[in-house]
């Protein structure tokens, strides 16, 4: 039996699929390579030693989607496509909206006439909005979004577990990512962004790199220890094992579930410019900026449901999540390009 990966050749499905490979998985890729290089597959296969099935396409052409359920026999559907830049969503709704959503329905639906009801979703720690307390737990209320990329999760969530509600057949396991960063160990696969990376590793290595000057921090007059904002980042093959494990507890009758894939430790924005500093010997220069619109000051997880449940805890802390984001940024300064 194989798992349908959609999104596999993107940053946290490469590294999903080598920990699949590895735990002894057959994998069949469904991607139309519209934010990731088909390069990141070979690289799978190079550091697995294993093959994989690839299917160029879309989520939300019906044709091919049933060409996959004809030829491969899935079981399982870890579900990762989907765009995610949240300032691209607020200027191009409709996409978002359609991508993300009508994609996921018709990936669904197309499921549901092959027998095929287990599935596991990346949602995002943004579906908490702007928490009350922190840490957060799966109980703590969903939020407002501040952006169509959030509302798209906070609204598939949602129509997931109303599809799971309906009928019971369905596994849904929704997993709440906090924010990953770092890169295999190997420095082969990693995260690599179009253009000006929003995020704020990404930034800092491509500083790092020399591609960019100094680091903007988007604000040090928060509430939290030091004024800037505070997150939960989470190394992205912890994320990756996090997905092995929810493969098995589907395994074993999920029903609905949903969990926080965090670290459940906070860092502010000026300590992973020093952990990044210490990491790698590299000097981060930056300087203070207005806050960003749409940020809030701290969110980070509490994660214990996920390890009593799953048998899963992050174990990278922010130094390997430092050095393996350079690791992989130095050794492929223009991501998948050389
Ligand atoms: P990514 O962009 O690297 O990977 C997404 C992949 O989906 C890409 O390879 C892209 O080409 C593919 N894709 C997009 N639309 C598609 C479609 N219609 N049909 C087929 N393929 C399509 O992003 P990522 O960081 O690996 O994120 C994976 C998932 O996790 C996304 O759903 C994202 O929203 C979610 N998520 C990411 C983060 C993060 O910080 N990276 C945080 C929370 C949730
Ligand atoms: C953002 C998105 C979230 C998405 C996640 C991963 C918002 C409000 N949230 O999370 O929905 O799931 O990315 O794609 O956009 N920072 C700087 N300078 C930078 C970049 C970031 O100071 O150049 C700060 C931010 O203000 C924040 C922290 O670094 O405090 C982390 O930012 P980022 O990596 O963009 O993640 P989030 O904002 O948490």
């Amino acid at each position: 039996m194989a798992i349908l990966v959609t999104g596999g050749a993107g940053y946290i499905g490469s590294h999903t699929c080598v920990e699949l490979l590895n735990a002894g998985y057959e994998v069949v890729v469904l991607d139309n390579l519209s934010n990731s290089s088909e390069k990141s597959l070979e690289r799978v296969k190079e550091l697995t030693g294993k093959d994989l099935v690839f299917y160029k396409g879309d989520i939300l052409d019906r044709e091919i989607l049933e060409r996959i359920f004809a030829e491969q026999k899935i079981d399982s559907c870890i579900h990762f496509a989907g765009l995610k830049a949240v300032g691209e969503s607020v200027e191009k709704p409709w996409q978002y909206y359609n991508n993300n959503i009508s994609g996921t329905l018709t990936l669904v639906d197309e499921m549901r006439r092959h027998g095929c009801k287990n599935i596991i979703f990346s949602s995002s720690s943004t579906v908490y909005g702007t928490p009350e307390k922190v840490p957060v737990t799966e109980e703590t209320p969903k939020g407002v979004c501040t952006n169509p990329y959030g509302w798209t999760k906070h609204m598939l969530e949602q129509i997931l577990s109303d599809v799971q509600k309906a009928d019971p057949e369905w596994n849904v396991i929704l997993l709440r990512y906090f924010n990953p960063i770092g890169a295999h160990k190997s420095g082969k696969i990693g995260e690599n962004p179009n253009g000006i990376p929003n995020n704020l590793m990404p930034y800092i290595t491509q500083v790092a790199v020399g591609k960019l000057e100094k680091l903007g921090v988007f604000g040090d007059d928060y509430d939290t220890p030091d004024g800037t904002g505070v997150r939960d980042y989470i190394h992205v093959v912890d994320l990756a094992v996090g997905h092995v494990k929810a493969l098995k507890k589907i395994e074993e009758k999920a029903g609905l579930c949903i969990y926080n894939l965090g670290t459940g430790v906070g860092y502010s924005v000026l300590d992973i410019v020093k952990s990044f500093e210490e990491a790698t010997g590299i000097k981060i220069p930056y300087e203070i900026k207005p806050r960003r619109a749409g940020d809030i000051a701290m969110n980070y997880a509490n994660a214990e449901k996920a390890e009593r449940e799953l048998g899963w805890k992050a174990e990278n802390g922010i130094r390997e999540m430092c050095a393996d984001s350079w690791n992989w940024q130095k050794n492929n300064p223009n991501g998948f390009e050389d």
